[in-house]
């Protein structure tokens, strides 16, 4: 199986509610290592574009919102398989229909407040690190 990197943001919700330290745990415990971090206020713009594909759905306005309402905690996550594994620690969307165990099952109150953002596929993975990360900030 490949090495691979993907792009984690935990949300305003898990900053907010100081679950920052136990993802983390969980990451690493799953063999995914973090090997960039950084906490930040997401702009509108820095938002707006990062989640793009997603402009004509009838919850972009509440996404951005919700995004840009405090500090996220960006990462670039590398492992075996990351991309796939991470989004099955992360769980579905929907914290009701999260699996048990997961982060969105544990720590999300509802599909637009999820706790925690994974890339979707290898080239997404390369965009939404390329949006957040330098090369410089890249081992
Ligand atoms: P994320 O994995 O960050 O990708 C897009 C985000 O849009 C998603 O997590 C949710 O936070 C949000 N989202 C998806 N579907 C809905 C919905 N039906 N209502 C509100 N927010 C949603």
């Amino acid at each position: 199986m490949a090495v691979e990197r993907t792009l984690s943001i935990l949300k305003p919700d898990s900053v907010e509610k100081n679950h920052v330290g136990e993802i983390i745990a969980m990451l690493e415990a799953a063999s995914l290592r973090p090997i960039a971090i950084k906490r930040t206020q997401l702009t509108r713009a820095m938002a707006e574009g990062f989640y793009a594909v997603h402009r004509e759905r009838k919850f972009f306005g509440e996404l951005v919102e919700f995004m840009t309402r405090g500090p996220v905690v960006l990462m670039v996550l590398e492992g075996e398989n990351a991309i796939a594994r991470y989004r099955e620690i992360m769980g579905a969307t929907d914290p009701a229909k999260a699996a048990e165990g997961t982060i969105r099952k544990k720590f999300a109150a509802n599909i637009g407040e999820n706790a925690t953002h994974g890339s979707d596929a290898p080239e997404t993975a390369k965009f939404e690190i390329g949006w957040f990360f330098a090369g410089c900030e890249l081992p």
